[in-house]
This record gives structure tokens, sequence and C-alpha cells, in this order.
């Protein structure tokens, strides 16, 4: 599907309380950081054990239905109504069932149930947790307001008193509230529907019955979602994370490799044929044109020849670039890993189990040291400098690739702005040219040019030199 990088190049304030909310994160996020064990994600909210309340159960226009944004208040209050106006989860991931699209898809799939009847579909594109666990008095419940706040928040029904009269973060987190203040846990949160976990996934069955594909990068998603929520002063000294932007992608490049690792240990996304899972490779080596057959570019990382069927490696490039700076020994035993897991994948299912387990290991170590990264001048330099430089040598040359680098540009680029190494003129005029001209080279797929890409690489590099 043709996503619109209009609207992910666009992080551009549409109104101020999304510059505040920016700035404020990029504040905060210089504040605090607090060891943390990464021992077990919290259960996600749908397998929870607790009743889901519905989104009438928040919506009060005295808990979370205000018309404005309340400033005598912890939180803003107005979240429902940013939630209704502008975020995809209430304006069409269940809405989108309804549609021809999803018709179609069900059909292929010869599927007994309609869409928005089918749990197959409503598992993502709603909060749906199991009858019994839905307070079905008064209709308070359904599944037609799409991914609720319960979806993310956690079922509501025993921290729903508490939390409105004064319980602390920690208590409530203890009440069964889902911590997405934790980057760890919010990652593995959104990929259970923006990539799928062991209960639900969009596989290549689904894809080739016409599912669009699948691509997520945390940092920029929370900021597109958009964000209903400050971190500001309050917001630490009630114990929340406020992780800074290019740690919150660093760490969110991490838990993709190791969620995407568990996609090819497990046996349910497994059953296609010969191959792994193929929605885990790049789309790109089987779907493209054979006319022009001007795609193909040595990658040294891959340590494939030009006909050979490539993983979707885009995580691991970019956690690479992370890891390159905080742990470099590390990164060149991943890069290892990497171009064996490469060769195993390419021969059918070869040893690559073994090989996924491994790097599940090393990403167990290199959270913590991510997670106590300190991000400051010389890392968004060295960072934005090695990232394009791999650019330019083909490293991204891979649609996802490309994809992913522009994303992690874009959001290294506002790090620069944020710890003023740009001005507000500087800043917004590679907003609105080199790095909405690099988004709009990944843009689409289908006409995804490696050639075209490197130019938008180029040219933002040009503008970074010096900066
Ligand atoms: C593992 C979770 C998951 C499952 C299962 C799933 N979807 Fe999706 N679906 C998503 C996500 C996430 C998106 C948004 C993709 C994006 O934009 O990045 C999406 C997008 C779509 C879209 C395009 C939406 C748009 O805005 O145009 C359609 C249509 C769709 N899904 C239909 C279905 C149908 C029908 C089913 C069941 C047969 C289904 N999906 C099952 C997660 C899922
Ligand atoms: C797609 C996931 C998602 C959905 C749906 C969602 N939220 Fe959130 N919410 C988040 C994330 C992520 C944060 C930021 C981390 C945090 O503060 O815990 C957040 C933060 C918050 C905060 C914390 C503000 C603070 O200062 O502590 C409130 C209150 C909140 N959401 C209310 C709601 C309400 C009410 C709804 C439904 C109308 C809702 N959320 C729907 C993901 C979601
Ligand atoms: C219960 C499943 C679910 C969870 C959890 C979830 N999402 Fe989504 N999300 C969806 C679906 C389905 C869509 C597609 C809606 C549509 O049709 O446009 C979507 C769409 C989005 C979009 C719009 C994408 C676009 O193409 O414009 C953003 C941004 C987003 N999600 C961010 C997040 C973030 C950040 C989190 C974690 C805090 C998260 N989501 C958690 C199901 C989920
Ligand atoms: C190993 C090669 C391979 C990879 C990798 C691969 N596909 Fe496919 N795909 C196929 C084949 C073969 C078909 C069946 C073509 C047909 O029936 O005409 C197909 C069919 C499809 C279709 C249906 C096309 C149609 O004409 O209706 C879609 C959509 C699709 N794939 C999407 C994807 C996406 C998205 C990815 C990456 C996440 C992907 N595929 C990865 C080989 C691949």
């Amino acid at each position: 599907m043709k996503r619109s990088t209009q609207n992910r190049g666009h992080v551009e304030p549409a109104a101020p309380r999304a510059a505040l909310t920016l700035v404020l994160l990029f504040l905060a996020g210089l504040a605090l950081y607090a060891t943390q064990s990464f021992a077990e994600t919290p259960v996600i909210p749908q397998y929870g054990p607790d009743k889901h309340e519905g989104v009438s159960s928040c919506d009060g226009s005295t808990c979370h239905g205000s018309a404005a944004p309340r400033n005598d208040r912890n939180v803003r209050q107005d979240e429902y109504l940013i939630w209704t106006e502008e975020d995809r989860h209430s304006q069409r991931a269940y809405k989108v069932l309804l549609n021809r699209d999803s018709i179609r898809i069900s059909k292929n799939l010869g599927r007994e149930k309609k869409p928005h009847q089918d749990n197959l579909c409503l598992d993502c594109h709603s909060d749906n947790p199991p009858p019994d666990k839905r307070r079905s008095e008064n209709n308070a419940f359904t599944v037609t307001d799409g991914v609720g706040c319960e979806g993310c928040h956690g079922g509501a029904e025993r921290y729903l008193r508490p939390h409105d009269s004064g319980s602390t973060h920690k208590k409530n987190i203890e009440l069964g509230m889902f911590p997405t203040d934790d980057p760890v846990a919010r990652t593995r949160l959104c990929l259970s529907c923006h990539l799928g976990d062991r209960q639900k996934f969009v596989d290549h069955r689904l894809m080739g019955a016409g599912h669009p594909r699948q691509s997520f990068e945390v940092a920029l998603f929370s900021i597109l979602q958009p964000y209903h929520w400050e971190p500001d002063d309050d917001y630490i000294s009630r114990g929340k994370q406020a992780p800074n932007d290019v740690k919150l992608w660093a760490i969110g490049q991490a838990v993709a490799v190791d969620e995407i690792m568990d996609a090819m240990l497990d046996p349910n996304r497994n059953t296609l044929g010969l191959f792994p899972e193929l929605v885990l490779y790049d789309c790109q080596a089987c779907h493209h044109g054979i006319d022009k057959m001007r795609r193909w570019r040595p990658r040294k990382s891959t340590g494939l020849g030009p006909g050979v069927v490539r993983l979707n490696d885009s995580n691991f490039l970019m956690l690479i670039q992370a890891l390159q700076i905080v742990d470099p020994a590390t990164a060149k035993l991943l890069r290892a890993d990497l171009r064996e897991l490469h060769q195993a994948a390419s021969e059918g299912r070869g040893n690559s189990n073994t090989i996924a387990n491994k790097i599940r290991g090393r990403i167990k170590t290199v959270l913590p040291k991510l997670q106590a990264w300190k991000i400051d001048a010389k890392v968004l330099r060295t960072l934005s400098k090695n990232i394009l430089r791999e650019a330019l040598t083909g490293e991204f040359a891979d649609y996802a690739g490309s994809e992913q680098a522009a994303m992690a540009l874009q959001t290294i680029v506002f790090g620069y702005y944020d710890q003023q190494l740009l001005d507000d003129a500087a800043y917004d005029a590679l907003e609105r040219g080199e790095l909405t001209k690099l988004l709009a080279s990944v843009d689409d797929p289908d006409t995804f040019n490696p050639d075209k890409a490197k130019k938008a690489f180029k040219a933002l590099q040009g503008k970074l030199n010096g900066k």
C-alpha cells in the first residue's frame, strides 16, 4: 500500500499543541535515566486478566473527555478528543474492516465471517479482548470503537477508580495499567499489531489476499499517532520514563529485531513452504517489474549475489548503526550474525533458527546499554554521518533499508534542532527541502529507485556537513 510519507515527513507542528509536545518531549528526554530491568514484557492488554471497561468509561468531560487541555491537572484530559479527531486508531482501524478492500481480502482467504466480525481482523483493527473480559453493562465496551484506550493502556477493571484518585504510576501498573512509557514495552505493544506476535500476525497469505505491507518505527509513529500526552516535569516526577526520541528509535530497532527473530522461530508463522515466512523477506526481492531490471545492487552485508531472495534486514541495519557507537564489539558480532542469517535464509530454513536464537541472546545484552545511552551533539553527528555514508555506499539499496534510514534521519535531524545544532530557519528549510525529498524517494515501494534515493541522501549530507 502506498503510505503517505507526506504525512510522515511533516512532523511539522500542525498546531501549537503539537509543537509544544515535541519541544517538551525533547526537553524531558534530557532528564532522567533510571536503570531498569528487561526481564519480562508485561502482558499485552488484549491478553491481560482484567476486564476492559470501554472507551465510554474514559470519555467523561471531567475525565479524559475535556474539550480543551486543562492546565490545572497532571494530564491534559482532552486525550479522548485527540484520539477521536486525529488518531487513526479511532478514525480508521475498525472502519476499514467495513470497506471493499477488507471484504475482498476476507473473500480471497475464504473466511466465513465478515471482516468486522472476524477475530482474525478484529485482533489488530480493534481492542478485542475475549467476551468475558468486556464490560457488557450499558454496552460500555464495543469493538466498533477501534483501537480504544484500553487496547494500549490495559483493561481498566482494577485501576479505573484508583488512577483517578491519587494512586501513583507504580501502583496503577500493579493494578493492570500497561507501562506505555517504557520504551521496550511500548515498542512490543505497537509491534503486536504493526508486525504481529505469536497470537496474531499478517503473513504472506494475508498479503497475497491483498493486505498492505507493514512498516513501523516507534519514535516517528509515536509522533504521528499523534501525542496525546506531555512528557513535562510533573510527568517525570510521577516516575514515568520520557526517553529522548533518538534513544527510543534505537531501542525500537533492537526490539523489532528481537520480534522478527521470534517470528522466524514461531512454528505457526512458517507454514507456507520451504522458506521461513515470506513477510520476513524483502518484498521487492520478488515483487518488482522485470522489464527494466535495474534494481539489484551489491550489498556487502548480505554476502549474496544477484537473483537471490533476501531477508528484510532494515531493522538490523539501523540497530547496527546505533551499536556502532554504543557497543562497537557487539555491532561487529551482529554484522557477522546477519551475514550468516542471510546465507541460511537464502537456502530455505538452513540453520536460521540457531542463528535467530543467538541474535535474541545478543539483544538481551544490548538493551540495557541502549537504555543508558546519553544522546548528545556528538552522538547525533556521528550517527547521521555514519548512516549517510552507508547510504552512499549502497548498504540501504533495498527499499526497506532506504525507508528505515530515511525515517531515522528524520528523527536525528529533529535531534539536531533540539540540541540547537540547527536554528529555526535551517531546520525549517531541511523539513521543507531535503528531508521531504528524501521521504518522497521512499514513498512508494513500487516506483522506488535506489539511485534516486541515493541522490536524496547525498543532498541531505551536503546540507548537514559541518552542522
Ligand atoms: C497483526 C495485525 C493485523 C491483522 C491480523 C490484520 N491487520 Fe489489517 N492492518 C494492520 C495494520 C497495523 C495496518 C496499517 C498498516 C500501515 O499503515 O502501516 C493494517 C491495514 C489494513 C488495511 C488498509 C487500511 C487503510 O487505511 O487503507 C486493510 C484494508 C486491512 N488492514 C484489512 C484487514 C483485514 C480484512 C484483516 C483480516 C482478514 C486484517 N486487516 C488483519 C494490522 C493487522
Ligand atoms: C495506540 C496506543 C494508544 C491508544 C489507543 C491510547 N493511548 Fe494514551 N498513551 C499512549 C502512549 C504511548 C502514551 C505515552 C506514554 C505514557 O505516558 O504512558 C500515552 C499516554 C497517555 C496518558 C498519560 C499522560 C500523562 O501525562 O501521564 C493518558 C492520560 C492517556 N494516554 C489517555 C488515553 C485515553 C483516554 C485514550 C483513549 C481515548 C488513550 N490514551 C488511547 C498510547 C495510547
Ligand atoms: C490493537 C492493535 C494496534 C496497536 C496496539 C497499535 N496499533 Fe497503530 N494501528 C493499528 C491499525 C489497525 C492501524 C491502521 C489504521 C488505518 O486503517 O489507517 C494503525 C495505524 C497507526 C498509525 C497510522 C499509520 C499510517 O499509515 O498513517 C500510526 C502512526 C500508529 N498506528 C502508531 C502506533 C503506535 C505508536 C502504537 C504503539 C504505541 C500503535 N500504533 C499500537 C493497530 C494498532
Ligand atoms: C520469495 C518471493 C516473495 C517474497 C519475498 C514476497 N512475495 Fe509476495 N508473492 C510471491 C508470489 C510467488 C506470489 C504469488 C503471485 C501470483 O499469484 O501471481 C505473491 C503474491 C503477493 C501478493 C498478491 C499479488 C496479486 O497480484 O494479487 C501480494 C500483495 C504480495 N505478494 C505482497 C508481498 C509483500 C508485502 C511482501 C513483503 C512483506 C512479499 N509479498 C514478499 C512471492 C514473494
